[in-house]
């Protein structure tokens, strides 16, 4: 009830404005308010995955926090995972504000933000002087001025330099907002993409002596078919989990409402079922031989639930808390 009064004010300003004053307010009132709450969970189960031990099933989805300023207050909010970044190698600022728009009648978001962030070097300082001693996901992906024929190098830059402070890294090839990247799903570049990934991780293995799990994010718009040759090559390259998914470029669900005009990625309840799809598949193809992540239009327990009937061993979210606030994290961790 609290949040929805509080949703009120918040829609009444820019979705990007209201985003950070909402995580800004998180990140001072954090130990009060949910030191609160802590008092009545329960223990949790762990989960096992990608060799990790995870405190619950439920992580912040990347985007919400982009340079790794929040993670304690998304932390203390009883996320079991954060997912920082997307962060590129060089400091970026993304397309020109506005860039988020909200589809209020049907909990959607559009958003084009461009891959907005501070840069990898500092991403790696703010998690260095964060006390969180959980799983921590980076999520990477290139710089817009990057051609795509070098995009691998800005992967391979990213997790030179990430490793030993990642609990995993999320590989990003399917934000819709950067021009071509989604075509490193494709064919040759995918491939190439993920034997150098492989090769550099199991060179920074040896190096440090650690094993840091790469997973990753595809997008909702792939047909059957190119589902089937992305999870074979999964396969292939032993790659330790799939993120299903990242935003759509589809807004046929949305046509005809405020918004749904704007350019770029649709996330949220239009993106539920195209997200659960893409997981059945692959769940299918991939037999448990890799993790799936499940991600898209979670907003309560029972579309929490759906996903991981559907396959998905851990689950994000991002629309659904922009919806439905904080209290949907602690409800969703405690009946999954
Ligand atoms: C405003 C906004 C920014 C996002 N930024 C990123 C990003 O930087 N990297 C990424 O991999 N996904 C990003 N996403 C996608 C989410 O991580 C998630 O995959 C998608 O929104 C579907 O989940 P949801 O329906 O729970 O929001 C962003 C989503 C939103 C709404």
């Amino acid at each position: 009830m609290f949040y929805y009064l509080i949703r009120k004010l918040l829609f009444l300003i820019d979705p990007e404005k209201a985003h950070f004053l909402t995580l800004k307010y998180l990140k001072i009132e954090k130990i009060q308010l949910f030191n609160f709450f802590r008092t009545f969970r329960k223990p949790l189960k762990e989960i096992k995955c990608m060799g990790l031990i995870f405190k619950n099933k439920l992580g912040a989805a990347a985007g919400i926090d982009k340079n790794g300023e929040y993670i304690e207050a998304l932390s203390e909010m009883g996320f079991g995972f954060i997912e920082v970044g997307t962060v590129t190698p060089l400091p970026q600022i993304g397309n020109p504000k506005p860039r988020i728009f909200r589809i209020v009648s049907m909990e959607g978001i559009i958003n084009r933000m461009g891959f907005n962030n501070l840069g990898i070097d500092n991403l790696i300082k703010n998690i260095k002087k964060s006390n969180f001693k959980g799983i921590i996901g980076v999520n990477i992906g290139k710089n817009k001025n990057t051609s795509i024929e070098n995009a691998i190098n800005d992967y391979l830059i990213c997790i030179e330099k990430i490793y030993i402070y990642a609990s995993y890294i999320a590989i990003n090839i399917s934000s819709p907002n950067t021009i071509s990247l989604r075509n490193l799903q494709y064919g040759i570049l995918f491939q190439n993409l993920l034997k150098k990934i492989k090769k550099k991780q199991r060179e920074l293995q040896k190096k440090y002596f650690k094993y840091v799990p790469i997973a990753i994010k595809i997008s909702p718009d792939l047909s059957k078919k190119e589902l089937i040759i992305i999870a074979k090559q999964l396969i292939k390259y032993k790659i330790d989990a799939v993120i299903a998914t990242n935003t759509t470029l589809d807004h046929s669900s949305v046509s005809g409402l405020k918004n749904s005009l704007e350019q770029g990625g649709l996330s949220g309840l239009p993106l539920q079922k195209k997200s659960t799809d893409i997981i059945l598949i692959l769940s299918k193809i991939l037999k448990r031989k890799i993790p799936i992540i499940g991600v898209g239009g979670i907003n309560s327990i029972a579309s929490a639930k759906e996903k991981i009937l559907s396959g998905a061993t851990l689950i994000q979210i991002y629309s659904g808390l922009v919806y439905h606030g904080p209290k949907l994290v602690r409800r969703i961790i405690h009946h999954i």
